[in-house]
């Protein structure tokens, strides 16, 4: 139940009791990630959160916020899920850390085996053999790009393999490698003279497709297109990256996965690697395992993180070919991978995800998940004929809402009016903690979420909408 969610404004409440502490304790000393400061407190209100407790955040004064979002898309069984936590606390008592170049320990052998063991697989290809841990998402990009990279001056006889395809409107992380394959302007434009220079391709985004033509022909359209980029560059591409299924940042936007099944051809008729970033869309979130199942093929690089864990700590795994780790053994250290971080293959963040993993069998996850993603579709698409609506797209458990002036896609909101900040403070004042991309809402509930949560957050939603819209069409 929501318990005593909305007896006082959350935003306006901000500076009184304990939360109120914490609200002016916090601003005096953090500076928080992917945030304008300046709006804290009164623009953007700040949620200190004292515990977790499932799909709920829970403020210090007991009230309830539902976590739509994953916290970041990163939970996928509830917070504080307790079998996770033993986990953890089981292996914080008996190894907690450990240098990974020259040690071993059980938590990341046995997670290399169990990824390896469920990872894509393609008919007549070479399965991903090996894996590589960072410590997070931007950084598993980083490897991936490198090694795609290193492998080819390794090999030495096509020294103008240097450059990465990647796709307007991706993301993959904020660290300079993982920024330069990104295309959102918001975080890349300021940075853009320290970047690489990735040769960027036609997004297959099915929001994008013209009036009649459907998600596949739009996918098939983007990528004849790269197709033409691939041969305007010959011998140039040492690696495509792409998100497979779902551009999140990017909008929550979704495409056919012809596309990808289009990329593997291309990437291997053009002798460039394919790195898959799973880190948003892998372990269960679009439906399946892994997103690029539903396109029957196998990456040559896989990167995941977030729900790897579970949510619970920070890890990535970077899973790869035979080829390319053959591809660095050698006599000399240079044409090994140097690449490291201290904390690589942490064993609690491993035991995490082990536990995470014995979830998705004992609980059979993903067929329960097909269950809720049907419920999810059923309590969105009555959202479809609101007058602001021009779009509701689905892959599994992630449903987003387009918003624009008069439900057509041609009628963007001017950016200036900022529905999706106002559809954000509505939302949370009414429980619920969405976290718009500009003016597109979207839904990306831990997997534990019941049928009152949903109900809860479909009303919310609506009435958040209307909320954020009211006034703002005609202004
Ligand atoms: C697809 C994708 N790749 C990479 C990243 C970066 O991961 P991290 O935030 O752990 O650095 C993200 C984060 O949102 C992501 O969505």
């Amino acid at each position: 139940m929501n318990g005593k969610a909305h007896d006082a404004s959350i935003l306006n409440d901000a500076g009184s009791g304990e939360a109120g502490s914490w609200r002016s304790r916090d601003l005096a000393v953090l500076w928080h990630p992917c945030t304008q400061m300046r709006e804290h407190p009164d623009t953007l209100p700040l949620l200190p959160i004292a515990r977790g407790d499932g799909a709920w955040l829970v403020g210090h004064d007991g009230r309830r916020t539902l976590d739509a979002v994953s916290s970041w898309w990163t939970n996928l069984f509830g917070h504080a899920e307790p079998r996770i936590a033993d986990a953890v606390a089981r292996q914080a008592h008996t190894l907690e850390q450990v240098i990974l170049a020259g040690c071993s320990h059980p938590p990341a052998v046995e997670l290399a085996e169990r990824l390896l063991a469920i990872a894509p697989r393609e008919a007549g290809r070479d399965p991903l053999a090996k894996v590589f841990y960072a410590d997070n998402g931007s950084a598993g990009v980083e490897a991936a790009l490198k090694m795609a990279f290193h492998w080819f001056r390794n090999r030495g006889d096509e020294p103008r393999r240097t450059r990465f395809v990647s796709l307007h409107n991706g993301y993959h992380g904020e660290t300079i490698g993982a920024l330069s394959v990104g295309d959102i302007p918001l975080y890349r434009r300021v940075y853009a003279p320290l970047l690489l220079e990735p040769l960027f391709a036609p997004s297959p985004d099915a929001y994008a497709a013209r009036e009649g033509q459907s998600a596949a022909a739009c996918a098939e359209e983007a990528a004849d297109a790269l197709a033409h980029l691939l041969d305007e560059h010959p011998g140039e591409v040492c690696a495509l990256i792409l998100e497979p299924r779902v551009q999140c940042a990017g909008g929550m936007r979704m495409h056919d996965p012809v596309y990808l099944k289009r990329v593997r051809e291309l990437c291997d008729v053009h002798g460039a690697f394919l790195i898959a970033d799973e880190i948003a869309v892998g372990f269960g979130r679009t439906g399946t395992m892994f997103a690029s199942e539903q396109s029957g093929i196998q990456p040559d690089l896989l990167c995941l993180s977030k729900g790897l864990t579970g949510g619970f700590l920070p890890l990535c795994a970077v899973l790869a070919t035979q080829q390319i780790y053959d591809g660095f053994l050698d006599d000399s250290r240079e044409r090994a991978f140097l690449h490291s971080h201290s904390y690589s293959g942490n064993p609690l963040a491993c035991a995490a995800a082990l536990a995470s993993l014995d979830i998705f069998e004992t609980d059979d996850v993903l067929a329960r998940n097909r269950d809720t993603a049907a419920k999810m579709a059923g309590l969105a698409a009555p959202l479809a004929d609101h007058r602001h609506v021009a779009d509701v797209r689905q892959a599994g458990m992630i449903v987003a809402f387009e918003l624009t002036r008069d439900g057509n896609k041609a009628t963007p909101f001017e950016p200036s009016l900022r529905v999706g900040l106002h559809a954000y403070r509505a939302a949370v004042e009414r429980g619920v903690l969405l976290r718009p991309l500009g003016d597109i809402l979207y839904w990306m509930p831990p997997y534990c979420i019941d049928d009152e949560q949903l109900a809860l957050l479909a009303d919310t939603t609506r009435a958040a909408i209307d909320a954020a819209t009211s006034g703002a069409a005609q202004a």
